[in-house]
């Protein structure tokens, strides 16, 4: 007889012979996640993607002329140094050291890491201690979860509140925080908060004012702030993009994470940056050295050829634009049917109010969405129906606060025009199951 995490198995049985780690429940690494229950190959093959965010056109050419350079000389072929090439290095040094403020030094306050992934786990390795707290606004990036528990960590949720019932036309800025509330959720074992601005799943720019509120509560009770800012490109309608590690203290207790993919629409390269003082991106040079050693070597070179040619091109004023007409035809076709929704005033996601969205609920709902919230029903019925996807937002909170997300499905506006303009027109079609 064979043990296995089931009990006691007959020896015949060799399908499960090894327990796996109980950190892959707690992180809940096990549960069906919704990137694939909602994957194009459990959906209509005709289904428009506007789920996972990522785009369906390529990197600008110029950048992907560099990857091939790249990939034609011998040195990036091969192992880079663990604090990433300093062609990308000094690329980044020069593109983000005035928006800090600072002349960063190459080899100390800028890390290269395999995405922005990689970079925060890193961070968590090198800074938790089993059982410390990571504090984290609801709704959150997925990733977090497993990234703080895998090391050890606790994340503590704290709610952005959605726009009040009475607001026909909210923005992602009537997402608010309630800095009592935040002060409440901290014990002695936090450790760190995770700030994310431009926000996914909300789109929600946070102020000066908010941002200087969570920077006196990380003073007061000595967190590390990790600043995710990989949408800091996209900030629309004028709004200004605040780094919290600009302000007044904050830079030697922030670390802040940028990538490549959301930057230069290559969310496959896998190439993302931390940057901060040395006294945080030292211990996590430590950690992401002996997780991946390095990252990947050709796409880096790529990444700086990026971020060396983008002032020159105006890359970033014209993607913003892209990105602001992009938008721009999703919200159209939510008003022309008379939907609420959170106009976003950063990232590419537009949360969709579907409360009014009157579904059959005998509808052919496959196991994975009927155990699920109601968002879940909504957007399968809603990629079934209608042939646009997209993500039910109660995958982003906690179990105990999964009610809130349930009024909302995520849209990511990160595709072409003729996409977007091609899912405007589908949703005519959801008029008649609106209440
Ligand atoms: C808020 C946020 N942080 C981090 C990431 C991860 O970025 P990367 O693809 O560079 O790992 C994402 C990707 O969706 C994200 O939305």
């Amino acid at each position: 007889m064979a043990k296995t995490n089931g009990g006691v198995v007959p020896s015949s049985d060799r399908s499960n012979l090894i327990p796996f780690s109980s950190r892959l429940k707690e992180g809940r690494a096990l549960a069906l996640d919704v990137w694939t229950i909602f994957s194009a190959v459990n959906l209509p093959a005709d289904c428009i993607n506007l789920g996972q965010g990522y785009m369906n056109f390529a990197p600008p050419k110029w950048v992907t002329d560099a990857a091939e350079a790249a990939l034609n000389t011998v040195a990036p072929n091969h192992y880079s140094h663990p604090r990433g090439r300093i062609r990308l290095r000094e690329a980044i040094k020069g593109f983000y050291g005035p928006q800090f403020n600072r002349d960063l030094d190459v080899e100390s306050e800028i890390l290269v890491t395999s995405g922005a992934n990689e970079g925060q786990y890193s961070v968590f390795t090198a800074f938790l201690e089993q059982g410390d707290e990571v504090i984290m606004f609801e709704p959150f990036f997925d990733q977090y979860l497993p990234s703080v528990t895998f090391n050890g960590g606790k994340p503590v949720y704290v709610p952005l509140h959605p726009p009040k019932d009475s607001l026909t036309k909210p923005t992602s800025d009537d997402w608010t925080i309630d800095i009592d509330e935040l002060r409440r959720a901290i014990t002695p074992r936090a450790k760190m908060i995770i700030v994310n601005t431009p926000h996914n799943p909300v789109g929600k720019v946070f102020t000066k004012a908010e941002l200087k509120a969570i920077a006196a509560i990380a003073e007061e009770f000595n967190l590390l702030v990790m600043a995710d800012e990989v949408y800091d490109c996209l900030v629309f309608d004028g709004k200004e993009h605040v780094r919290i590690a600009n302000l007044p203290g904050m830079w030697d207790r922030t670390v802040t994470v940028g990538s490549a993919g959301k930057a230069f629409a290559a969310t496959g390269w896998r190439i993302g940056w931390l940057i901060g003082p040395k006294s945080i991106i030292q211990p996590t040079l430590a950690a992401s050295t002996r997780i991946v050693f390095c990252s990947n070597s050709p796409l880096q070179e790529a990444a700086a050829s990026g971020l060396e040619l983008a002032r020159e091109k105006k890359f970033f004023e014209t993607q913003l634009s892209e990105y602001a007409e992009r938008r721009d035809i999703l919200t159209k076709a939510f008003d022309d049917l008379g939907l609420k929704y959170t106009h976003p005033e950063g990232s590419y996601f537009i949360l969709l109010d579907i409360s009014q969205v009157d579904f059959p609920e005998n509808y052919p709902f496959p196991d994975s969405v009927l155990g699920r919230g109601r968002d879940f029903r909504a957007c399968w019925f809603i990629a079934n129906e209608i042939g646009v996807s997209s993500i039910p937002v109660s995958e982003f909170y906690c179990e105990e606060h999964a009610n809130i997300g349930e009024a909302y499905a995520r849209f990511a506006f990160c595709k072409d025009v003729d996409t977007l303009r091609r899912a405007a027109e589908r949703f005519q079609a959801l008029q008649i199951y609106l209440k």
